[in-house]
């Protein structure tokens, strides 16, 4: 289950003028369990341009859309399958997003042009607030929020709302309404499943906090292996959600061989998963990591922006089991490492 902190700081009236924000197409920044996300309007091509905008990424990568729990899903998608049925009953509200076949009368904006629309219902109760109070402000009470992570394009996704105000420098309290619900439970992205080919198994897009094998429980059927024909996903991109200080992704065993490369180079940071020291520590600032894939996940992306904050030369982290648990964060993993070759 994901927990949530309390939520002291984000009041009933922040959240009402948030809302009044975005049926005005303008942008807030609010929190999920996940990471937090950059809002627009969803029906509004415009608002949602703005988002492209601020994030500096190309218009052609779809959004998500947050929808409050007991939302009308058929005002945003068609042909809706058992399976997506199946997986909103058991983990909505929650860290999951469906892609399904897009109703016709939604703007293709949100989905990059493509046919399909991503849908996602958060469990973070500020988020759950927004949508909620954005409904009562929207025709018929159909809302939705479009929102990608709060981040520039193939940066490290923000889980505080201070992570959040430092991406986007430029623009003013006016320009971007941030919502601080404090850190985000998860910590990494939702897991992203594609159950919008009512003749194909549902397939997996992007590994997150709900894993493959619950997914496939709830279905009772195994899930399918992406393919090259499916939708863009942006952050399925080899170089992703990644600091500007290299990082290095290598195993317990390759630690010391890495460290001598990268010795006389500057101070290093070790994110270290065994928690052994190694042999030349000199220049090495030692971080152990938790040791369960939920606490890892939890703290990766602050720690990241932290050490890319503390000027070092590079951040070598020790690849963490490859157990299915820890799928997700090594997805993240990687692609934060995916520029630089280890040895
Ligand atoms: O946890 C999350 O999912 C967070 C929070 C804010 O909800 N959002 C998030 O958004 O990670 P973003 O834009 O950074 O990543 C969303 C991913 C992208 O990789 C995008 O390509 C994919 O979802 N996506 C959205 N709609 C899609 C569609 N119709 N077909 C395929 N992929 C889609
Ligand atoms: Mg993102």
């Amino acid at each position: 289950m994901v927990r949530h902190t309390n939520l002291t700081d984000v009041n009933n009236a922040a959240i009402k003028q948030a809302a009044q924000q975005l049926a005005e197409g303008g942008l807030v920044a609010f929190p999920t369990e996940t990471v937090y996300g950059l809002g627009a309007n969803a029906l509004s091509p415009s608002a949602v341009a703005g988002i492209y905008a601020a994030k500096q990424r190309p218009a052609n990568h779809p959004v998500i859309v947050h929808v409050a729990e007991g939302a009308n899903i058929n005002f945003w998608a068609e042909n809706i399958t058992p399976h997506a049925q199946a997986l909103i009953k058991a983990f909505w509200p929650g860290p999951l997003t469906l892609i399904m076949q897009r109703a016709s009368h939604i703007p293709s904006a949100v989905s990059g042009g493509q046919s399909t629309i991503g849908l996602r219902c958060p469990s973070h109760p500020v988020a759950q607030q927004l949508l909620q109070e954005f409904a009562k402000l929207s025709p018929g009470g159909n809302a939705g929020v479009a929102a990608p992570s709060a981040n520039k394009f193939g940066q490290v996704s923000p889980t505080q709302a201070s992570h959040v105000r430092s991406e986007f420098p430029d623009l003013t309290s006016n320009d971007l309404m941030v919502l601080d619900g404090g850190a985000s439970e998860v910590g990494i992205e939702s897991t992203i499943v594609d159950v919008s080919d009512p003749n194909a198994a549902p397939v997996i897009l992007r590994p997150g906090h709900i894993l493959p094998e619950q997914i496939e429980a709830v279905l009772g059927v195994k899930l399918g292996v992406a393919g090259g024909a499916k939708p863009r996903v942006s952050g399925s991109l080899k170089a992703h959600y990644a600091p500007a200080t290299p990082v290095y992704l290598v195993k317990g065993s390759q630690i010391n061989q890495l460290l001598q490369k990268l010795h006389n180079k500057g101070r290093v940071a070790l994110l270290a998963y065994n928690h052994v020291l190694p042999d030349h520590n000199t220049n090495i600032d030692f971080y152990a990591c938790p040791v369960t894939p939920q606490a890892y996940a939890h703290s990766l992306y602050s720690t990241l922006r932290q050490l890319d904050q503390s000027n070092y030369t590079a951040i070598v982290i020790e690849q963490p089991p490859e157990s299915t648990g820890w799928q997700a964060v090594n997805d993240r993993l990687s692609r934060a490492a995916a520029a630089h070759q280890a040895l």
